[in-house]
């Protein structure tokens, strides 16, 4: 058999640790495994390198992916779905790893065209609600928790509001976990638009209690929110072939405001990319090669169109249009433990 695996949209720590699984388990029983090139975009343009044993050598502990990733979408390329299924061909079965809009494309090509494909889920961003959790999320958390703790005191030596911008496009996981982690005083995130007024309250109230200093972690997702209703979101004009604007300066936004409002010296820091950087954690690795066997077991079952995932604590496989059908987004209940914290 001849198995494609390709990875598509943002990079992810855990990516490498699926490629190996898949890698080494086809090896060893005699099928063959191409590595397609930066996602949608290498079979699109028929880029797939064989991999073998010396390829996936010492990869577990890597960040990113060795076959590189793009955010290519073939829907949106003159014929591309075309050339897609046109290289296709040339493989018995494709490993799709990627968040929603890699697997979107894959369901949309098993849906509408049979093609043998089956997914692997993975986001830092943690929001595809056909998984518990995706692989590269307890990573981001870790990265930003450890920036929470180390804000703390350089907060706490100057007397300052430190403001410390998050990943998240729709879904505020990350922010609400290394809030939670790092024992953030306010966190704000895309699905609860807190207004600004409220945050400056909850940072006042802090300082009345003798705290002068104060932490606020905030989701690049979330729009700058007034009591009045008004909401703005930071972007830049660009957008992916996917239709989504790149996110990034809120903090800066929140910031200027909460030093307008309270008076409190206020400082902003974006972790940006240093989220999806570097090595996975050990539950990444885990998660992410239990992942990569599942798929291995997908595509020899012939269960096309299926991904793996994550249920309590089993791995199991469910249709991959469910992983696209809606967002898992952080619901009240969850803010709500989190907020008993706030100010
Ligand atoms: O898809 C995950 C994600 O990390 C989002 O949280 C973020 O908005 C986006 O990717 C950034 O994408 P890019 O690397 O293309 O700037």
């Amino acid at each position: 058999m001849r198995i494609g695996v390709l990875t598509g949209g943002g990079d992810c720590p855990g990516l490498n640790a699926v490629i190996r699984a898949i890698t080494r388990r086809s090896l060893d029983r005699g099928d063959e495994v191409v590595g397609i090139q930066h996602g949608w975009r290498g079979l699109v343009e028929g880029q797939t390198l064989p991999l073998g044993r010396g390829d996936i050598s010492g990869i577990l502990p890597r960040g990113g992916t060795i076959i590189r990733t793009s955010r290519t979408n073939p829907y949106k390329v003159e014929g591309g779905v075309e050339r897609v299924l046109r290289t296709m061909e040339s493989l018995d079965a494709l490993v799709a790893i990627g968040g929603e809009d890699t697997l979107g494309v894959a369901a949309r090509l098993h849906a509408e065209h049979g093609a043998r494909v089956v997914g692997v889920p993975k986001t830092i961003d943690n929001d595809l609600n056909a998984t518990d959790v995706t692989f590269g999320f307890d990573t981001a958390v870790s990265i930003a928790t450890e920036a929470v703790d180390r804000l703390h005191s350089t907060a706490e030596s100057h007397d300052r509001v430190m403001v410390c911008e998050v990943m998240g496009r729709h879904a505020g996981w990350i922010a609400l976990h290394s809030g939670i982690a790092g024992g953030a005083d306010v966190i704000l995130i895309p699905e609860l638009p807190v207004s600004v007024e409220a945050c400056c309250s909850y940072i006042s109230r802090r300082h009345g209690r003798g705290k002068d200093f104060s932490i606020v972690v905030v989701s690049e997702g979330w729009p700058l929110t007034f009591e009045s209703g008004e909401a703005q979101s930071v972007e830049s004009g660009d957008r992916d072939a996917f239709g989504h604007a790149r996110l990034g300066g809120i903090g800066n936004a929140l910031g200027g405001e909460i030093q307008a409002r309270t008076g409190f010296e206020t400082r902003v820091t974006s972790l940006g990319h240093v989220q999806r950087g570097g090595s996975p954690t050990a539950y990444d690795r885990v998660l992410a090669t239990r992942f990569g066997l599942k798929a291995d077991e997908l595509v020899l079952r012939g269960a096309w169109g299926r991904m793996a995932s994550l249920r309590g604590d089993v791995i199991v496989d469910v249709p991959l249009a469910d992983a696209v059908a809606t967002l898992k987004t952080v619901p009240p209940e969850r803010y709500a433990e989190a907020e008993a914290f706030f100010g």
